[in-house]
């Protein structure tokens, strides 16, 4: 059977690890890195505009069907914010540890500490784009904890669990997270894509 192949338009090697490992065999995936080391343009205001923008630099410069995911932490008694800034939320070159150190300093003492992260996917598969969304909701921790993941993850503990993302497995988090569910609605649609065109 004929797989359909994707270049993942992404610099980041933990999402390619988190998407890489729900993908079903039919779906052959290509980390943009192996492309090209040219950053890839975000300047969007929003999560779909950031998807959109990615996924289709990708695709006109590499005429490859592909894929990008924006993710935003939306936390409730910041009005949304990061968000859309979540990767610069401590400034241009911020690193991991320099956005969790700013959110956790904007949240002392705040009481209501719910939040969601969010993920837009924009797919470019024969010509036509599609769109997918997951997200999860949580709350920001007091303190960081655990060392596994990446980004916020040591301080996003999501509803129900009792632990951060940052304590939990790539299958942990891969089983609830916001990147899974928007993966795995792509997923969904890439099933049953293949299916038609093999009828
Ligand atoms: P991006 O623009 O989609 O690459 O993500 C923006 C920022 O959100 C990243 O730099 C991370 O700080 C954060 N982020 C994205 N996905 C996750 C996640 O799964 N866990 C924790 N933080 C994340």
């Amino acid at each position: 059977m004929e797989k359909i192949k994707l270049v993942v338009a992404t610099h980041n090697r933990h999402k390619f690890e988190e998407i890489a490992a729900l993908m079903p065999s039919g779906v052959e995936l290509q980390p943009y890195w192996e492309l090209s080391g040219e950053e890839i343009p975000e300047t969007g205001d929003t999560l779909t505009e950031n998807a959109r923008q990615k996924s289709a630099y990708v695709r006109q410069h590499f005429s490859a069907d592909c894929f990008a995911d924006d993710t935003g932490l939306e936390v409730e008694a910041l009005d949304g914010a990061p968000g859309v800034y979540s990767a610069r939320y401590a400034g241009p070159g911020a690193t991991y540890r320099d956005n969790v150190d700013k959110l956790l300093q904007a949240m002392a003492g705040v009481q209501d500490r719910r939040a969601r992260f969010v993920t837009v996917i924009s797919l470019w598969l024969h010509g036509r784009e599609y769109l997918f969304e997951g997200s999860v909701e949580g709350t920001i921790l007091e303190s960081p904890q655990g060392e596994d993941g990446f980004g916020y993850d040591p301080v996003f503990r999501p509803q129900g669990c009792d632990r951060s993302f940052a304590q939990m497995t790539l299958e942990e988090k891969g089983r609830i997270s916001h990147r899974a569910r928007a993966t795995e609605a792509m997923i969904a649609f890439l099933s049953e894509y293949l299916k038609n065109t093999h009828r």
